[in-house]
């Protein structure tokens, strides 16, 4: 299968000295410099460097189930086919013409039975093979087998698809490490999508993953969520890979994260141990995946960015099927809760977006319970400073990274507003 060749490698424009106070322990760093979340050249090697060499999650196996299926999808300029081929193998291509390079596909997702070009008809099969096309019977030198579709890296985990355009990358299960230990109790590739919120944010990238990243901000950013699940009580999973992972409580006898703190009937995820009936895990996976298994829904959020300055957010949450077959089943209390809590996210994203573009602003210190945001911080300044050392900011499982457990807090207003 013909295969794009790989480009050079970018030179990163931020120097190690610049990120040095970031790779220290917790206790001892600085954040990142501000100009990591405004500058377009920093961006542009972002984008080179990492997006465009790194392993994306683009969708779902669901999104692609049966032979002929595909999707399409926009990678930093790339046009994508994700399609499940007639031998049920899902493979990516780009959807780009080898005649004279028109765009193949146009409707964003469907089903096919070939691949054909609207403009000289050209025709390639589910495995990108062209098919020999009219009126070059007595062309010299033009081999059928080196003019097929030009192939992307897919591979899969747990139901999610990763594409990487960087033919030379490490194989997905080294970019994960041993994250894929941690959900082996659970079905999460048999979970199906049920939500989908899309949000377009004044942030750069970088902002909403260390958002994402912490409860530090919580009381005050989020009544609800804190009032179900206190910021100081939870932990953080450690093991190698491209990863961080937390975990939170749920305090009293709530039940999940939802606009009332209980299930309503909703099943719980197949495989849960008694630990896991209250708690709310965390993770991100390096660039751009964040992933949050509650006890009876998954949720992802899928952070693209823009441009430095701005980023386009995918929030959905997945059930189990049997959950989702139940008469009165009825996810609207998880969604409302995390619209209700995106929202809330974006808004003090777009404060420190706004703030950090200040002449003032120096890099500040990270409070003790901000560790999975400086794992974060320091995977970028690895990746800047590009000198082969890895920092390493949580090495083993810590509990009760708050300290002291929480006082009971009167209930939020959107508890008593619900309850009325
Ligand atoms: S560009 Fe596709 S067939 Fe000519
Ligand atoms: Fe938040």
């Amino acid at each position: 299968m013909a295969s794009v060749l790989q480009r050079q490698r970018p030179v990163s424009p931020v120097r190690p000295e610049e990120v040095s106070a970031t790779r220290q322990p917790t206790e001892r760093a600085s954040t990142l410099p501000p100009r990591v979340y405004h500058d377009p050249e920093v961006f542009q090697y972002e984008r080179d460097a990492w997006f465009s060499a790194d392993w994306l999650c683009v969708g779902r196996e669901e999104d692609a189930a049966e032979p002929g299926e595909y999707f399409l999808t926009q990678l930093f300029g790339e046009n994508i086919i994700v399609v499940r081929s007639d031998d049920r193998q899902l493979r990516a291509f780009h959807n780009v013409c080898r005649h004279r390079g028109a765009t193949i596909v146009e409707e964003p997702c469907g089903k096919l039975v070939r691949f054909q070009c609207p403009y000289h008809a050209w025709i390639y099969d589910l495995k990108g093979n062209l098919r020999p096309p009219r009126h070059t019977e007595t062309l010299e030198n033009f081999d059928l087998s080196q003019n097929g579709l030009f192939q992307v890296r897919l591979d899969t985990w747990a139901g999610f698809i990763f594409l990487n355009l960087d033919p030379q990358a490490a194989p997905l299960a080294e970019h994960l490490g041993e994250f894929p230990n941690h959900w082996q109790p659970f079905p999460i590739a048999e979970l199906r999508r049920s939500q989908r919120m899309e949000y377009h944010v004044k942030a750069n990238w970088k902002a909403l993953v260390e958002n994402y990243s912490e409860c530090y901000h919580c009381p005050g950013v989020h009544p609800l969520l804190n009032h179900l699940t206190p910021y100081n009580l939870g932990g953080y999973l450690p093991g190698s890979g491209n990863w961080a992972a937390s975990w939170m409580e749920l305090t009293s006898d709530y039940e999940t994260l939802s606009i009332d703190g209980y299930l309503h009937g909703r099943k719980r995820i197949p495989g849960m141990r008694p630990e896991d009936l209250k708690r709310v895990y965390y993770a991100f996976i390096w660039p751009n995946l964040l992933y949050s298994l509650h006890p009876d829904f998954l949720m992802i959020h899928l952070v693209w960015p823009i441009n430095a300055e701005e980023s386009t957010v995918i929030c959905e949450l997945f059930f189990h099927p049997e959950t989702m077959a139940e008469p009165d089943f009825d996810p609207s209390g998880p969604k409302e809760f995390w619209d209700l809590t995106n929202r809330q996210d974006w808004h003090v994203c777009e404060l420190q977006q706004a703030g950090t573009a200040s002449r003032s602003y120096v890099p500040g210190r990270y409070s003790i319970i901000e560790k999975m945001v400086h794992s974060f911080d320091a995977m970028v300044a690895d990746r800047y400073a590009n000198d082969g050392q890895r920092t390493v900011v949580v090495r083993e499982a810590i509990k009760n990274w708050g300290g002291a457990r929480t006082k009971r807090r009167s209930q939020p207003a959107e508890l008593r507003e619900s309850a009325d």
